[in-house]
């Protein structure tokens, strides 16, 4: 990579300091020529390349343009060549080399045992949907007591949930047991293990018939065409991660179904889902779905209130309702 040419300069030849700023530029140019799939909590190359040196150099991704004129040591320099040759030669999700992922600005440990966190879900629960002036998802988002996150994943959405509603209580239900791993190494890195707790399991059967004021869940909603289109930086991920059924919708139509049995009086549900909208208003006709659009998302991300979740079973076509 460039970085390269930069430490072979001729003796004598005062060679230009190596900054923070031109590191980014010249690892997101090399990022970029490689063609790369960038969906794993970076955008882009510039924005992928920032977390590297950053991650690097300790620097926390908020704060990497305030040191942008820093100059950089040739070992660090080496250490992020290596780096990117490997994500380049791989296609591995740089969170996976790194070990971290941020969302949020919130730090999350990460390897390929549980899918690299990026969930739309987190923009909403730190928005204004939760207890703005004029509208808020929940009557009294502070005094929210509990919180259901189902397929948990590495936890994050559960984290940044009691992170959120200081006064719950959190359950997060995964069914892998490699990323309940994941789960808990985060919940005790992040000292919430009295606060949170991790359940193995298939969607609501660890909880029995426990209720909660709210139920958040990214679910694997990817259909079978999508499965097939998987590129390489997802297939380094746990393909029960993605995998939704035939039309992405089988575990998102179970919460749906089940969602109204585990929510107090005034919950309601959070979920996001991939490309199913269309197909999801279909089977579900009653269903009034309140969709919320993301900074990176339109249509992706539905809100439920319990009110109209108690008893709405799917539309399943050439089935009598
Ligand atoms: C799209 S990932 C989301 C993970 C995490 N919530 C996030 O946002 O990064 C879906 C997760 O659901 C888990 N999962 C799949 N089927 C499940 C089931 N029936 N019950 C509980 N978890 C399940 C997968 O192992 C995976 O960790």
């Amino acid at each position: 990579m460039n970085v390269r040419k930069t430490l072979k300069r001729k003796r004598g030849v005062p060679a230009k300091p190596v900054t923070v700023a031109s590191l980014v530029r010249s690892v997101a140019a090399d990022l970029k020529r490689a063609k790369l799939v960038f969906a794993h909590g970076t955008v882009d190359p510039i924005a992928e390349a920032a977390f590297i040196v950053a991650e690097t150099l300790g620097i926390h991704p908020h704060f990497i343009a305030a040191r942008a004129e820093m100059p950089v040591a040739a070992a660090k320099q080496k250490k992020i060549a290596r780096l990117v040759d490997r994500r380049i030669r791989t296609r591995k999700p740089t969170a996976y080399l790194l070990k971290r992922i941020y969302m949020l600005g919130v730090p999350f440990y990460i390897d390929e045992r549980a899918i690299v966190p990026r969930s739309f879900l987190g923009e909403v629960l730190a928005s204004e949907l939760f207890a703005g002036q004029s509208f808020s998802l929940l009557p009294d988002a502070e005094a929210v007591g509990s919180v259901l996150d189902l397929c948990t994943g590495s936890g994050c959405l559960a984290i940044l949930s009691a992170m959120r509603f200081r006064g719950a209580k959190v359950d997060a239900v995964e069914l892998s047991k490699d990323a309940i791993e994941v789960a808990r190494r985060n919940a005790a890195e992040h000292k919430l293990k009295k606060r949170l707790r991790v359940l193995r399991g298939d969607l609501f059967a660890p909880v029995a018939d426990k209720r909660y004021d709210l139920i958040i869940s990214n679910p694997p909603y990817v259909d079978d065409a999508g499965m097939k289109g998987l590129p390489p930086e997802c297939r380094h991920e746990p393909a029960m991660a993605f995998d939704g059924g035939t039309d992405g919708l089988d575990i998102v139509r179970r919460i749906i179904d089940e969602a109204g049995r585990h929510l107090t009086r005034n919950g309601g549900l959070l979920c996001e889902i991939g490309r199913g909208r269309e197909a999801l208003e279909r089977a579900y006709p009653k269903l009034r779905f309140l969709w919320l659009d993301t900074e990176e998302s339109s249509g992706e991300v539905f809100w439920l209130d319990a009110g109209q979740l108690r008893g709405a079973p799917a539309v399943i076509p050439g089935r009598s309702p």
